[in-house]
């Protein structure tokens, strides 16, 4: 659509030199020769006027804007609404982009379709926050088929490469993170016997399969007792009714509950106290969390969750820049990791190593929060 408009304003460029250079020569013949020169050139003036009045408009009304059609996971979470809130902040019309957004509500099938809508609209560029990590590879082949370059988001597709960018965090690093703090934190408080329960995220989701291998890999290496380990989908409610049934199941046995995003922990938290259950730091049951949004930071500070891995949904800057890169013609970046940090609430472990780097453990303040951006 961009370029469309860019040569309707050179044509218009082109008119309007053209009647200057016939006014011009206009100047050195007769007086009635130069009336009707002059009418002419006036006639030429006015539709070269309105041309570029027509241009105008058109830039108003389609014309110079970017779009961008984006196919969202769904509305799962506070995470969720923090990522899609970055994608409108930054593909907005002030900006110069009409922002498509669906809303896929966790459903494969409705994403896929989103997809294809935005292949029939001709949109500039798709953005896809892949629900789960296969059943890519048709549909991209249609996106190249049809010239629109796919940036990838926040989750990860395996089973095909027809995208030209990815851009989101290191699922199995805060996997690692976690098993890596719930150690430091055991041999800080001098517990010997670490007894799991994980509420895990939707099931097929590079999130939940990087944090599941990465925290899995401590827990073998430590010898931990994974008691078990269901879906939550990422949901509040999710998180409840696996702890509920937990606690029915468990009672008594377990001393530590990992939950996939902040949404699951409050529905445990929520889930725990009804069945008499303490946790987080004075509590029974050591809590940990990832996401980082600022209900969860909040409770870390008042010791309700112990730990808290973050997963940074801010990624929007970034594929703004990867799009700016190929309007340029040039080549983008084709991997690009958003920051993370790693939340406490108590000075217990004030560092942790992950993947062979020291990563420093924040303390949550009254100070963090308020300038917290989601
Ligand atoms: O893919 C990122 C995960 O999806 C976040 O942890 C979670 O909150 C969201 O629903």
């Amino acid at each position: 659509m961009k370029r469309k408009i860019v040569s309707v304003l050179v044509c218009a460029a082109m008119v309007a030199t053209m009647a200057v250079g016939c006014g011009s020569s206009s100047t050195d013949t007769s007086s009635d020769a130069a009336a009707t020169t002059e009418d002419a050139a006036a006639e030429e003036d006015a539709a070269a006027t309105e041309d570029a009045a027509a241009t105008d408009d058109a830039a108003a009304a389609d014309g110079d804007v970017i779009t961008v059609g984006f196919a969202q996971v769904g509305h799962e979470s506070d995470w969720r609404t923090a990522s899609t809130q970055s994608c409108q902040d930054v593909f907005s019309a002030e900006n110069g982009y009409d922002l498509q957004f669906v809303d896929c509500d966790n459903d494969s099938a409705v994403q896929l379709e989103a997809v294809r809508g935005f292949i029939e609209q001709q949109v500039d560029y798709i953005i896809i926050d892949p629900i789960v990590t296969t059943g890519w590879d048709m549909v991209l082949t249609e996106c190249e088929d049809a010239g629109i370059p796919v940036i990838v988001i926040d989750r990860t597709i395996e089973d095909s490469d027809k995208y030209v960018a990815w851009v989101g965090t290191d699922s199995k690093a805060e996997g690692l993170a976690a098993g890596e703090w719930l150690k430091a934190y055991a041999e800080a408080k001098d517990i010997s016997e670490l007894n799991i329960l994980v509420i895990e995220g939707t099931t097929g989701a590079s999130a939940q399969i990087g944090r599941t291998e990465g925290f899995n890999e401590i827990a073998e290496r430590e010898g931990w007792n994974i008691i078990d380990s269901q879906t939550g989908d990422f949901t509040q409610e999710g998180g409840q009714t696996v702890m509920e049934s937990y606690c029915k199941s468990y009672e008594g046995q377990f001393n530590v509950v990992v939950c996939q995003n902040d949404n699951e922990a409050f529905g445990a938290m929520d889930a725990m106290t009804a069945a008499g259950v303490s946790y987080g730091v004075d509590g029974d049951v050591i809590l940990i969390s990832f996401d980082g949004c600022r209900a969860a930071l909040e409770y870390a500070m008042d010791g309700q969750i112990n730990a808290v891995i973050e997963c940074n949904p801010m990624a929007a800057p970034i594929v703004e820049e990867v799009i700016q890169a190929l309007e340029a013609g040039e080549e983008p970046v084709a991997e690009q990791y958003v920051p993370g940090s790693y939340f406490t609430g108590d000075d217990s472990v004030t560092s942790i190593e992950v993947n062979g780097e020291a990563k420093e453990m924040t303390i949550v303040t009254p100070e963090l929060l308020e300038t917290r951006p989601f």
